[in-house]
């Protein structure tokens, strides 16, 4: 097993690895979570050194990481992004399971709507084939019913319980997350069309075909493999 330091490191050199890719100019979506946050760190340190970019984030956690590391914020409003550099729970043959952060939703429209999207990863979330729960934000009234229906696909799904407090983990969008196991799941693209159509989900994590780099960290190297 290796240890948190050295897993933190290949997060950190998958991060700045794509923050390499950063030019003058650029809108860039800024993900969520550990390795995503050191590629915010490396571009506030390029925008430090006069580099001019604007971030686009795709949660509370990375509005306020690019906040203190100087990033000029705008919208989707404003500007599509050039380039959107985003972390996952598991990737497998180019797709992705993502919303360990529950933030999956702002994630794919941000990831989506990017002109180039990289993943970037630590080694250990590489897989031959994609087995990890799937998260899904759903209204909250909708819970149960959703429940049901991912139960007739064979799924189990859990609701995310809140670290520190009684509940559950509440998005930046004010929903519930349900994490569902499907097993091993063999057509991700199969079960992501399945689960767009249950009324109430907000939003799975399965992010099939958009990346279009992953830079997978590891203890003394990045690989970077294009899909
Ligand atoms: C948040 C995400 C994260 O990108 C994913 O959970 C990976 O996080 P980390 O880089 O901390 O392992 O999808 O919703």
């Amino acid at each position: 097993m290796k240890s948190e330091n050295g897993r933190d490191d290949a997060k950190r050199r998958a991060g700045e690895s794509a923050a390499e890719l950063i030019e003058d100019g650029m809108v860039i979506g800024l993900g969520t979570g550990s390795t995503a946050a050191h590629a915010i760190q490396a571009i506030g340190r390029a925008v430090s050194e006069g580099m001019d970019v604007y971030g686009i984030p795709t949660s509370f956690q990375s509005r306020a990481l690019a906040r203190e590391v100087g990033i000029p914020l705008v919208t989707l409003d404003d500007a599509l992004p050039d380039i959107a550099i985003d972390g996952a729970d598991q990737v497998a043959d180019g797709a992705l399971v993502k919303g360990g952060g529950g933030a999956h939703a702002r994630e794919k429209v941000v990831d989506a709507h990017a002109a180039r999207f990289i993943c970037v990863v630590d080694e250990t979330k590489l897989a031959d084939v994609l087995n990890h729960p799937i998260p899904l934000e759903v209204l909250p009234s909708a819970v149960s019913a959703v429940e049901d229906s991912l139960r007739e696909r064979g799924g189990e799904p859990t609701l995310r319980a809140a670290e520190r407090k009684d509940g559950p983990v509440i998005t930046d969008n004010g929903n519930p997350v349900l994490d569902c196991d499907f097993g091993t799941i063999e057509d991700p693209d199969v079960l992501a069309a399945s689960l767009s159509v249950i009324p109430g989900i907000v939003e799975h994590g399965i992010f099939a075909a958009m990346a279009d780099e992953i830079h997978a960290g590891f203890s003394d190297r990045v690989d970077i493999r294009s899909v």
